[in-house]
């Protein structure tokens, strides 16, 4: 990666989560009568500078519906990074809807989100058909996964061009004598994946103050932050929570 700068990208999905708590009952494709609406989210990030905007698409569909996805890869203008599991039935939705970008992540039904990272080294051969019907597709794969150096080395193997580094165990450790240690886990995982060709992205848990430190990680391509902005929007607005961000990102970059 050449830029100087990392891009911050938004996952949407705790305010389809916030919707359906009210509108669980309410038609599955109900489009954006009913709020909040996690498309005009994502928009108003977008208009903040958010770089990208992740939507997951359940399997059981508890947040984010298919209209949802549908409103979005039409209306946003940045790039669509589609979040999904690693199954036949989301690989032939993505190979249809296009989006710019797919991360494959595990998906667990009892989590609220997503907890652990995808193990690429237990799934190997099904992991590389998927990245090689994407690349086909010209769609690029992300896969989240723990900084584990047996996953990263998996990942570049099976011809992921991204991957994301689940910072979930750094950012639980932050407040911990157990931080310093997940911080060199995921800076070491970082030069690994560079120095192997993977472009590095990384996300959970991120917020406000754990940024400062996140963001000089090496090699950072992306951050994707979704629950700490949604969180703080609450407080000051979708756009300067976005704005927020994306100054503290500046800080080492
Ligand atoms: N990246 C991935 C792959 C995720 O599953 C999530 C959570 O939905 C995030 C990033 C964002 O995590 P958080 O909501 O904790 O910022």
């Amino acid at each position: 990666m050449n830029r100087s700068y990392c891009l911050l990208g938004v996952n949407v999905d705790h305010v389809a989560t916030l919707r359906q708590a009210r509108y669980r009952a309410h038609p599955l494709d109900h489009g954006d009568e009913v709020e909040p609406d996690c498309v005009a989210f994502a928009l108003a990030c977008e208009a903040a500078g958010a770089d990208g905007i992740t939507i997951h698409l359940r399997e059981d569909r508890r947040h984010v519906q298919d209209s949802d996805v549908r409103r979005a890869h039409a209306q946003i203008g940045t790039r669509l990074n589609l979040e999904m599991a690693c199954t036949a039935a989301m690989v032939d939705y993505a190979l249809q809807l296009k989006p710019h970008s797919v991360c494959l992540v595990p998906e667990g039904r009892h989590e609220i989100t997503t907890e652990g990272g995808l193990d690429v080294v237990g799934q190997k051969a099904k992991v590389a058909e998927v990245v090689a019907a994407m690349t086909a597709a010209g769609i690029k794969t992300s896969l989240f996964i723990d900084p584990d150096p047996a996953q990263i080395e998996n990942s570049a193997e099976v011809g992921a061009p991204w991957v994301e580094l689940h910072t979930g165990a750094y950012a639980n450790a932050y407040y911990h004598e157990g931080r310093l240690r997940e911080f060199a886990v995921l800076r070491d995982g970082a030069e690994m994946a560079h120095n192997l060709g993977l472009t590095v992205n990384a996300g959970h848990g991120i917020n406000y103050t754990n940024i400062r430190e996140v963001i000089t990680l090496p090699h950072l391509n992306e951050l994707n932050i979704g629950h700490s902005i949604i969180s703080r929007a609450l407080f000051v607005g979708v756009e300067q929570a976005v704005r927020e961000m994306k100054a503290l990102m500046q800080l080492m970059h």
